[in-house]
């Protein structure tokens, strides 16, 4: 090429970005650019704080991805795998001639409402894929999914679907994760990205977030903090394997790729058919305090089940029985949460199963039917004895499940997820049924649905999910067994879409042993979630910190157990009080202060339920920075807030600062006052039962945190 021609070629290029489209998606604080470049490539131009002047926008540069191999910084929106991209790809496809490219070239694009979407095409073969874009302007989220279709006539195999492709320069990128395990929920882990590829996913398929949660946070030059520095916030609403993909790749561009992992998950796609990925969500905060207010106010805006309605307190009989309970049990139990005074009674596992009645983890699961030895009277029994009690009833169910040893598995051993060829592994003792098949959709849908039909007056269920998936094999599928984890979780939605539907009034628990199921899709359908069974009160600040990040305090069940002794219990009601309060424990047990601290509080708590469970969080003291944890809530309104301190195990002769208090009106006046105190009990804190401006209490703080062990302290701050 003479000098010449190249000079003319970089003003033909300089001509066309001129004219390229240009399509903005802005929150009110965050900003995405992508423009279409010469060779009718989408590329992301831009990422960050919204722009105020949107005539600067002509001003972003354009990368020339694929032009040649030294300008290749690979900033194309979707990129695919194959072609001239070097890095991590969003989008595989294999055409029924066995050409494992596409090149997506932009077609149209149409802007909506808050809903922008983006149609890219492959001029050589017949596939189509559009972006989606749908902006929460302000809790400043950003949605994105796409869908992808064809109309060849053989075999299209997608290799890779990610929701969301997003590029970031910035000096360095730290990661901060969600590792997992049962009973160790959502711990906070972060280190810096260096050159290379690091990897956070799932392959677990029901019990998809066991090990990890489909979470993360990334602090763009500097590692995360709280109230400063500008933080990447995302996640992925897919019940099932996620997958994200970190790539700082060799101009230290970060590459984040989200979406539905893909290992064995090659999906035969049909002809026409449309694949829509998950929904991958995101925000871009000035740190993850702000980021944690708008990931809680949206998910009470626009995806949290019932997200307006109330939410019960409850007395669950897990702990208190596991599978010995017998109709007097549980009627003595119904009392007890009369006296303590919650609004329902929630009976757990091991009411069902005949042939094999489940005793224990071993046997019945998929049997719906009440073991009639055990609760001769059956479940409406229960219903009219709760009634009589005042308390409303619920009950826990694991339909999706089944032991070997049933009479489900023997009627139906096809609808069960198992290797033809293969012995089973069993996760405790059992088998995840085959919900890509329509027979066995409707077989779950009808647990619920037999259990309405008898007992319409059931207000809530405790949804279950204690295997993953294992032996990977739908004998439905045929020979679409690539396409298992991603149809097995439309399955379940389509199940819970029909419950949705005809029992719109029904709460309902997402839990999987644990919180093996905590994504936020699965909080469109879920009124709540079970956050972990370790509910060891120290456990809990942490995993209950972990999960604020993202979700409401009104969807995180916290229940009052057993488990670490050595708390009193005002240490594990003040810290249940954060979530969705809840209890698992025996009262006759308790002596009677303890009893009455219970009962007072259940009280407290429902007249302060709508300041805990407001979006405005401040995480003021963080229990992985030493031995206090504080958390403050403050209403919409600026009037009213509450504050959490806990002392875990202080250092002899520890230096206690003062807490500085954040979202208050700095010009208010504010009284102070300790709640919950134990029967008889005094406050010792010194701002107790004074007035300080809300400035004083934001810019100097007070003393709430103490030198004892397990020590807890609830302040309630009322504008005067
Ligand atoms: C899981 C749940 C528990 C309890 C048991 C019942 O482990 O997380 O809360 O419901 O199942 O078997």
């Amino acid at each position: 090429m003479t000098k010449r021609t190249l000079l003319f070629s970089y003003f033909l290029i300089f001509l066309f970005s001129l004219s390229a489209q240009t399509i903005s998606i802005t929150t009110d604080h965050v900003q995405l650019v992508l423009q279409v470049n010469s060779q009718k490539r989408l590329c992301q131009t831009y990422l960050g704080e919204r722009l105020s002047e949107q005539t600067d926008l002509s001003q972003l540069s354009m990368p020339q991805a694929g032009l040649s191999s030294s300008t290749i910084r690979g900033l194309e929106a979707y990129p695919v795998m194959g072609t001239e991209d070097y890095y991590e790809p969003a989008f595989e496809i294999r055409h029924a001639d066995g050409n494992p490219t596409s090149v997506l070239k932009y077609q149209q694009h149409s802007q909506q409402d808050n809903l922008t979407s983006i149609s890219l095409r492959d001029e050589v073969y017949p596939v189509e894929v559009t972006l989606y874009y749908k902006t929460f302007p302000q809790e400043d989220v950003i949605q994105q999914w796409a869908e992808i279709r064809h109309e060849e006539k053989g075999k299209v195999y997608l290799g890779r679907y990610a929701s969301s492709m997003l590029y970031f320069e910035a000096p360095n990128y730290y990661l901060t994760e969600f590792a997992s395990d049962w009973a160790k929920e959502m711990q906070m882990q972060s280190g810096e990205l260096q050159f290379g590829k690091k990897v956070v996913d799932s392959r677990l398929g029901t019990r998809a977030n066991l090990m990890a949660q489909p979470f993360f946070e990334i602090g763009l030059g500097g590692p995360v903090r709280e109230e400063e520095g500008t933080v990447l916030m995302g996640t992925l609403g897919w019940t099932g394997n996620f997958r994200f993909t970190f790539e700082v790749d060799n101009q230290h561009v970060l590459r984040v790729v989200s979406g539905i992992n893909h290992d064995a998950s090659t999906y035969l796609l049909g002809k026409g058919d449309v694949f829509r990925t998950a929904d991958f969500f995101f925000t871009l905060a000035k740190g993850t305090g702000e980021g944690s207010r708008r990931f809680q106010r949206w998910m009470m805006n626009h995806q949290l089940r019932k997200a307006k309605d109330d939410r019960m307190t409850l007395l669950n009989n897990w702990e208190n029985t596991y599978f010995d309970f017998n109709e007097e049990k549980l009627v003595a139990l119904l009392g007890e949460a009369k006296d303590l005074g919650v609004d329902l009674f929630l009976l757990d596992d091991g009411w069902f199963g005949n042939k094999y009645p489940r005793r224990d983890d071993r046997a019945g699961l998929g049997d719906w039917q009440v073991t009639k030895d055990k609760l001769p009277q059956g479940i409406p029994y229960l219903v009219r004895k709760a009634k009589e009690n005042g308390v409303a009833f619920g009950i826990w169910i694991e339909p999706e499940m089944v032991n070997p040893k049933s009479e489900l598995a023997e009627k139906h051993p096809d609808w069960l997820i198992q290797l033809p060829s293969r012995d089973t592994y069993y996760f405790r003792n059992q088998q995840v049924l085959d919900l890509c098949n329509p027979k066995v959709q409707d077989f779950v849908f009808g647990v619920v649905d037999g259990l309405m039909k008898e007992n319409p007056e059931i207000r809530f269920m405790k949804w279950d999910c204690n295997s993953p998936i294992t032996n990977i094999y739908s004998p439905y599928l045929g020979e679409k067994q690539g396409n298992l984890y991603v149809d097995y979780v439309r399955g379940l939605y389509r199940v819970l879409d029909r419950v949705q539907e005809k029992y719109p009034d029904l709460y309902m628990m997402m839990c999987s042993g644990g919180g093996g199921r905590s994504d936020v899709t699965g909080l469109r359908y879920f009124t709540e979630f079970w956050c972990s069974d370790n509910t060891d009160p120290i456990e809990r600040l942490f995993i209950q910190w972990g999960y604020s990040q993202f979700m409401p305090a009104k969807a995180m069940c916290a229940h009052v157990t057993e488990w670490n002794r050595r708390a009193s219990i005002k240490f594990r009601v003040d810290v249940a009080f954060q979530g969705k309060l809840g209890f698992d424990i025996g009262l006759k047990d308790l002596s009677t202060s303890d009893r009455q601290y219970c009962r007072e509080a259940i009280k407290e708590y429902k007249r302060l339920k709508d300041v805990i469970w407001s979006p405005n969080l401040y995480r003021l003291v963080s229990p992985y920075e030493g031995q206090h944890c504080v958390v403050q809530r403050v209403d919409d309104s600026k009037s009213h807030s509450i504050v959490f301190a806990y002392d875990i195990h202080p250092r002899y002769g520890e230096n206690l600062p003062c807490t500085r208090l954040m979202g208050l009106d700095p010009a208010a006046k504010y009284r102070v006052k300790e709640i919950c105190l134990m029967p008889g009990g005094q406050s010792h804190l010194p701002c107790h039962d004074k007035v300080y401006t809300g400035d004083y209490l934001m810019k100097v703080g007070i003393k709430v945190t103490s030198p004892d062990d397990l020590a807890s302290h609830i302040i309630e701050l009322r504008q005067e």
